[in-house]
């Protein structure tokens, strides 16, 4: 796949995305993503939440982040950051767990939003 197949690959509508304002979208070109919207903003980033691997497509969008279905934890979807470590159970650990794999982040690929939809650019 060259640049301009790239650049042409629709990931998701916007109607697709429903109350969570993210999905989750196989097959892309850079393998599975979530994909959605932060307030006015389209985002894709890779799916795989870094605490235990959780998909965040089936999370939701939480003041502008990105949030973990399972413990809860926060991503700024332009940085790829944890800005919240996980959450209930996890809480002692947060800490920690936010200091190594928060420093991981969540890789971020480029998206406009065009004809409804979001578009890997
Ligand atoms: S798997 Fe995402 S916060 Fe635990």
């Amino acid at each position: 796949m060259d640049a301009t197949e790239k650049h042409n690959t629709r990931l998701i509508t916007i109607d697709e995305l429903g109350d969570s304002q993210v999905a989750v979208v196989e097959d892309t070109p850079h393998g599975t993503l979530a994909v959605g919207m932060s307030g006015d903003e389209p985002f894709a980033v890779s799916n795989t939440c870094r605490h235990l691997f959780a998909s965040l497509g089936k999370g939701d969008v939480e003041d502008g982040q990105l949030r973990c279905p399972s413990h809860r934890a926060l991503y700024d979807v332009k940085t790829g950051k944890m800005t919240r470590g996980p959450q209930g159970g996890f809480k002692p650990i947060a800490g920690p767990v936010k200091a190594t794999l928060g420093a991981r982040a969540l890789k971020v690929y480029p998206v406009e939003m065009r004809d409804g939809a979001i578009w890997l650019t």
